[in-house]
């Protein structure tokens, strides 16, 4: 009864395959083998991209810092919700690795900003005062960290305040396959249609072993980036493993499947959770994560039986009041199981 991260879940099998076949003799080395060709292609043809760069990289954090300090001046403000995984969670990646841009932070409902409340973040910016940094771009995350996510049409306002100021977008997708299955709509409405300069694209989380996708919808930078990815330790030499994993990620839909299975597990768990009347939700679930709270008793019985999410914030104790509320958080996976689900439910009911 894994529900503690997608990270957590192995790797799906037809991209473990991918990566033993892809084994077999020599291989270009450094991006240049011939399965990152046809990722490129892919990843063009489902984005309807043809102008779109792709670079692959090993984790998220590496994803989100490149992507960020390619487009952002190390004296520039980057506009992020304030519970943003860039900010949160990637140790002072993005302002080490852009030289220095600051973090400037945009509340919101549900871990989403609201376009006006990131147009007051941005108007507050001292431009053009040597004193203070100077905008630089915005970043937002699909789907969120709250669980929630944002519909095209909401990226697409986000990305107008953005515009209207003059500022590139980044989206971290870390979990994009989940977002757009739990939308209606096509990927590019998701990203560049919508106004997304540069996209972390996951596959990690969704089934592969390894490997993100940074998208460039706006290549001018595309120079700047090859030369930050070596810089920062993350252009691999046997690149052909990160290249199969992706590729068979893309082969024939796999990744949306992936994505649809973590999401329907995650609608079964919230129906049978939603029916418990000591748990209460603390946020929409729109994909494959879901914010809870219910009383330390009934979490101890959980946790007895062999359940494994994570308590919010980190560290909160396990021992305490048997009637507390606790926040877990529940992740699905495209590993998770009807029966895990039905298991944990039954053991709640007690
Ligand atoms: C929204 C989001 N972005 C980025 C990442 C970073 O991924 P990694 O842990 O591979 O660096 C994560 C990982 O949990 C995430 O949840």
């Amino acid at each position: 009864m894994e529900f503690g991260s997608d990270n957590n879940a192995g790797t799906a099998p037809a991209i473990l395959d991918a990566v033993v076949a892809c084994n077999a003799g020599p291989a270009p080395s450094y991006g240049n083998d011939p399965i990152m060709d046809r990722v490129r292609e892919s990843i063009r043809a489902i984005f309807e991209a043809p102008q779109a760069e792709v670079f692959l990289v090993a984790t998220g954090t590496a994803a989100n810092a490149l992507a960020i300090a390619s487009f952002c001046p190390p004296w520039g403000a980057v506009y992020a919700h304030e519970d943003a995984h860039a900010e949160v969670d990637e140790c002072g990646a993005p302002e080490f690795y852009s030289g220095g841009a600051k973090i400037k932070l945009v509340p919101g409902e549900d871990g989403k900003m609201t376009p006006e409340g990131l147009a007051r973040r941005i108007a507050a910016t001292g431009q053009g005062d040597v004193h203070s940094v100077q905008r630089g771009m915005v970043t937002l995350t699909n789907v969120t960290e709250a669980g929630s996510v944002y519909s095209a049409g909401e990226v697409a306002a986000i990305c107008k305040v953005a515009k209207d100021f003059g500022l590139p977008v980044h989206l971290d997708g870390a979990r994009f396959a989940n977002a757009l299955v739990a939308d209606v709509s096509t990927p590019a409405e998701m990203t560049w249609k919508a106004g997304v300069d540069v996209l972390s694209f996951g596959g990690t989380k969704n089934g592969c072993m390894g490997v993100e996708a940074v998208v460039l919808f706006d290549p001018s930078r595309t120079w700047e980036f090859a030369l930050r990815r070596k810089r920062g330790g993350h252009l691999f030499s046997k690149h052909r493993y990160l290249s199969a994993q992706m590729d068979a990620y893309l082969e024939g839909g796999l990744w949306l499947a992936l994505a649809r299975h973590a999401n329907d597990m995650a609608a079964r768990l919230e129906a049978g959770l939603r029916a418990l009347p000591e748990v209460a939700f603390a946020f929409p679930r729109d994909a494959n994560i879901q914010f809870v709270t219910m009383p330390r008793r009934l979490h101890a019985r959980a946790m007895k039986a062999g359940a494994h999410y994570y308590l919010m914030p980190h560290g909160t104790p396990l021992e305490g009041a048997p009637e507390e509320r606790l926040l877990c958080r529940l992740v699905t996976s495209w590993a998770t199981t009807a029966e895990e689900v039905d298991g944990f439910l039954a053991c709640l009911r007690g």
